[in-house]
């Protein structure tokens, strides 16, 4: 570790351009089709104009140094997406009266609706609410939230843990939000390897599930196992939810407390049990019903990090065998979304597909906070730093080059000024 801090002058740019991206990206209206106000910030006016699920729970989270009262918007705006039965879509599409881009088949999103999709996202949300409640100690905030999270966790382990183990399953790339990462190349036969560009694949693997899907409820979909994870990123926040609604609702005196804290404890022992690999030292996702380990290294291998009852030994196999590693994640911009040592390794983007190496800020902002509750203070401020210098070179964009910092994906991306909640905890 290099021992020193952020550099400062590098943070104070960092974080004008992080709070330019949040004002211009503030999206505010009357939708036309329900009437409901919508007040939100967009990931990227160029490439991401709706709301998408995950992307406004981070929003949330960086809106708190600038203004609470936005961050609670962000998060009100969101949960008018609740439907009846609790589910929740990836994306409201509040304004669809421009980007016709988005409603071609290139696009690949599936509709449920004319204005939501009919796929989730990973409930960050629960989190969001919990650093809102830090910051302001409104509980009145968390009563009017709650149930609607609470209800969409509900829905998550009533429609997505088929096989009942305390693990969801997603059951199409783009609900882990990690959409073409090569943990899925098998399922979604995507063949090309860099410098190809693994789009085309891609695409035709999303349209076949899409076309498997169509006209069968959520709960006909889950049953299908035509492509089925029990993702560990999206079980790591999952558990994490669940933990957080149970210390929530101790902190303002709700009920449940207790059956949510044996929920978290339930997921956390299921991924030690299922995924854990004590040979390698890490995680891995599982496929399909006979729950197969799929073994590809990427950044998920490390994600329950984030858990703070991990053990802490696990905790330290992950950190100095993998993402202490040279060869693998400790790269000169680290996380990277693919360990280098896999031959899809692509931190130079040239298979023009996301999620295959190139670092990525909800991940370096996860994993910081996983770094610091297991005790690894010094690797985290290390990993704050790299990640400012590595914005202060590459802007405020969709994802980074881990060798050399360039920018790249969308210009302005919402979740990427995340950069402000480590620049305040390493203040
Ligand atoms: C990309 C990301 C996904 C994100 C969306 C909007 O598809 O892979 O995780 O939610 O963009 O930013």
């Amino acid at each position: 570790m290099s021992g020193e801090g952020v550099d400062p002058e590098a943070a104070r740019r960092v974080a004008d351009e992080a709070r330019r991206v949040l004002a211009t990206n503030r999206r505010q209206g009357v939708s036309d089709w329900n009437g409901m106000r919508y007040d939100f910030v967009c990931p990227s006016p160029t490439h991401y104009p709706f709301q998408w699920f995950w992307d406004s729970s981070f929003h949330a989270i960086a809106l708190l140094q600038v203004d609470a009262g936005l961050a609670k918007q962000e998060l009100r705006c969101l949960m008018q997406g609740a439907q009846p039965d609790g589910y929740i879509a990836h994306m409201l599409l509040w304004d669809t009266s421009s980007n016709p881009e988005w409603f071609t088949p290139e696009a690949c999103i599936r509709l449920d609706h004319p204005h939501f999709t009919g796929t989730i996202q990973p409930p960050v949300v629960a989190r969001s609410l919990e650093r809102i409640y830090d910051a302001t100690h409104d509980a009145a905030f968390v009563r009017e939230l709650f149930p609607r999270i609470v209800a969409f966790m509900r829905w998550l382990d009533r429609v997505r843990d088929v096989d009942r183990d305390g693990l969801v399953t997603i059951i199409q790339p783009d609900e882990s939000g990690l959409d073409a990462s090569p943990k899925y190349d098998r399922e979604m036969q995507v063949r090309s390897q860099p410098p190809s560009d693994t789009l085309p694949d891609w695409r035709r693997g999303m349209h076949r599930l899409f076309d498997v899907y169509a006209k069968k409820t959520h709960e006909e979909q889950a049953k299908l196992d035509v492509f089925s994870f029990e993702d560990v990123m999206m079980n790591t926040i999952y558990a994490d939810a669940w933990r957080a609604l149970a210390r929530l609702a101790r902190a303002i005196g709700l009920e449940g407390a207790d059956e949510y804290e044996q929920r978290y404890r339930r997921t956390l022992d299921a991924l030690m049990a299922k995924c854990w690999d004590d040979r390698r030292g890490l995680f891995w996702d599982l496929s399909g019903a006979r729950e197969d380990q799929v073994r590809v290294l990427t950044f998920t291998s490390l994600f329950p990090l984030v858990l703070p009852d991990l053990d802490r030994a696990v905790a330290a196999r992950l950190v100095n065998e993998h993402l202490l590693n040279e060869q693998e994640f400790w790269l000169t911009y680290p996380i990277p979304s693919v360990a280098a040592s896999e031959p899809s390794f692509d931190p130079g983007w040239l298979t023009k597909t996301t999620w295959r190496g190139p670092t990525w800020l909800n991940v370096n902002w996860y994993l910081y906070w996983g770094l610091r509750q297991h005790g690894f203070r010094d690797v985290a401020r290390e990993l704050a730093r790299r990640t400012v210098e590595m914005q202060a070179k590459g802007g405020i964009r969709e994802f980074y080059d881990p060798l050399t910092a360039a920018g790249q994906g969308a210009t302005s991306f919402g979740w990427s000024t995340l950069v402000l909640d480590l620049i305040a905890a390493e203040r």
